[in-house]
């Protein structure tokens, strides 16, 4: 059983197996794991007990005796009045440069809300999993393999990347179609560099979109050309206007309206694609977090010889991990592993076998089901907060992903909400911020973009109701 837990207090998530022994002594050990790894800040109230034995379903005795415990052993504080809280531990070696890095105790004024979108959770990043990842590669990396790498990278990523890809994106790439990239940014530049050189100039990119793309399109010497999106995703028919041949978009989970991009348009892109003799650009960043039912594929599994599929373990792990993965149709595989090995020597090789030792022992599904119970929990606090505040049918593309685009009351100014609620320390992204500047740019409806994997229950809850106090001005 699994249960997290955030009303008014830290979220956290506790698994209790009733067939593996004590259940008071699992509960004391994931909560002295979380606090000594920081999920629990110091300072952090803890449930009372009653409230805790309800959530589990467990006696309230054996949680007072739990937080007994974990009060002798120093863990946690209590004072009359103010209940149980996570205490300051001193903290040795790694432990005491780990807490330099993450936030301070709570002071009396809190800290701002910052609906960033696309970062991840950082405080659920495996580190402990990382760290033991790293330390096998070191010992089992064959020393030759200290030299330079395989310009494509890692043979052993590469496999263990497009069996993944095969298992949970559908896809059919081969250690063969991949080259192992500093994340997907990076992948993006090489392929575009390579489509321009196969005289591809002309690429559509999603209205709205990151802009950065646009940019690195130009800088590939490719123009970039906007199409709109709609509730099923890119418009097929205005690409075909547009005259580009190649296009880039995220299918899955659009960037950043959230929509999935619907499965007739899916047909209609392949066979465009077909028609133009064209390239789809597949930016599949995070598909992994769907919370309805399973992800739809990834389209290179439906059209391998048309579509560039770019993935990255920057929304699944950490940014900082920065690795990420191409996988090309054989026509264009050679070009951008020369990009690559003109602009680098290449990602560094511990670390692309700590990640493929990591995905090929389970570890990352385990860490993947573990967040998408956290992102879950988030999505449905961010869901009931805005229904609450602005009613009902304002949240759009909460089906997957960890960011969703909230719809302002007609006649609203997204920029003047997002100032306001920025005094009130709200931080959210307009919706304009990712609109392509044309003058004969369609007008959307206001919005605003709001990222919810790097906050927790506690500040989803504040950051909407600033909102909603900016919205009324
Ligand atoms: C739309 C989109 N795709 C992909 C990524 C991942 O990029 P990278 O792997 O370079 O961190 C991001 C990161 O925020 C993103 O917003």
């Amino acid at each position: 059983m699994t249960v997290t837990w955030g009303q008014g207090g830290p979220d956290l998530l506790v698994a209790l197996d009733r067939e593996a022994g004590s259940l008071g002594s699992q509960i004391q050990d994931q909560l002295r794991q979380a606090i000594r790894d920081q999920r629990l800040s110091p300072g952090e109230r803890l449930p009372s007990t009653r409230r805790l034995a309800e959530l589990l379903g467990i006696a309230r005795g054996t949680v007072v005796e739990v937080y007994e415990q974990l009060l002798a052993e120093g863990y946690v504080e209590s004072a009359v009045g103010s209940g149980t809280r996570v205490a300051v531990i001193p903290s040795p070696g790694a432990m005491a440069q780990r807490a330099s890095r993450v936030p301070s105790a709570p002071t009396s004024s809190p800290r701002p809300v910052d609906f960033e979108y696309g970062i991840p959770d950082l405080r659920s990043v495996p580190l402990t999993d990382w760290s033991w990842a790293i330390s096998k590669a070191t010992q089992t990396l064959p020393t030759a393999q200290l030299g330079d790498e395989d310009a494509a990278g890692s043979r052993h990523l590469r496999d263990v990347i497009t069996a993944y890809h095969r298992r949970v994106r559908a896809g059919c790439a081969t250690a063969e179609d991949a080259v192992v990239v500093s994340g997907f940014r990076q992948g993006l530049t090489f392929a575009l560099a390579t489509l321009a050189r196969h005289g591809i100039r002309r690429i559509a990119l999603e209205d709205p979109g990151p802009r950065e793309h646009d940019l690195i399109a130009q800088r590939a010497g490719m123009e970039p050309v906007p199409v709109p999106v709609d509730d099923q995703g890119l418009n097929v028919d205005r690409l075909r206007e547009s005259g580009a041949r190649a296009v880039l978009l995220t299918p899955a989970h659009q960037c950043p309206t959230g929509v999935a991009l619907g499965p007739s348009r899916r047909r209609d892109l392949i066979a465009w694609a077909d028609q133009v003799d064209g390239v789809i650009v597949e930016d599949d960043y995070d598909a992994e977090f769907r919370y309805d039912r399973q992800p739809v594929g990834s389209l290179q599994g439906l059209n391998s010889a048309r579509v560039i599929a770019l993935g990255s373990v920057s929304k699944t792990l950490a940014p900082a991990i920065r690795l990420g993965w191409v996988l090309a149709p054989p026509q264009f595989l050679h070009g951008i592993v020369k990009e690559k090995h003109l602009s680098s020597r290449g990602a560094p090789g511990l670390d692309q076998e700590a990640l493929a030792l990591l995905m090929e022992t389970g570890r990352f599904d385990r860490h993947l089901r573990r967040v998408r119970e956290i992102y879950r929990a988030r999505r449905d606090v961010l869901a009931d907060e805005v229904a609450h505040a602005f009613g009902p049918g304002r949240l759009q593309g909460l089906a997957a992903g960890c960011h969703a685009m909230l719809l302002l009351p007609t006649g609203s100014s997204e920029r003047a909400v997002a100032q306001a609620a920025a005094s009130r320390g709200v931080r959210v992204n307009p919706l304009g911020h990712y609109r392509f500047q044309t003058e004969d740019a369609e007008p959307l409806p206001p919005a605003l973009v709001l990222g919810f994997g790097n906050v927790t229950e506690q500040e989803i809850r504040r950051g909407i109701r600033g909102i909603a106090e900016a919205t009324r001005g």
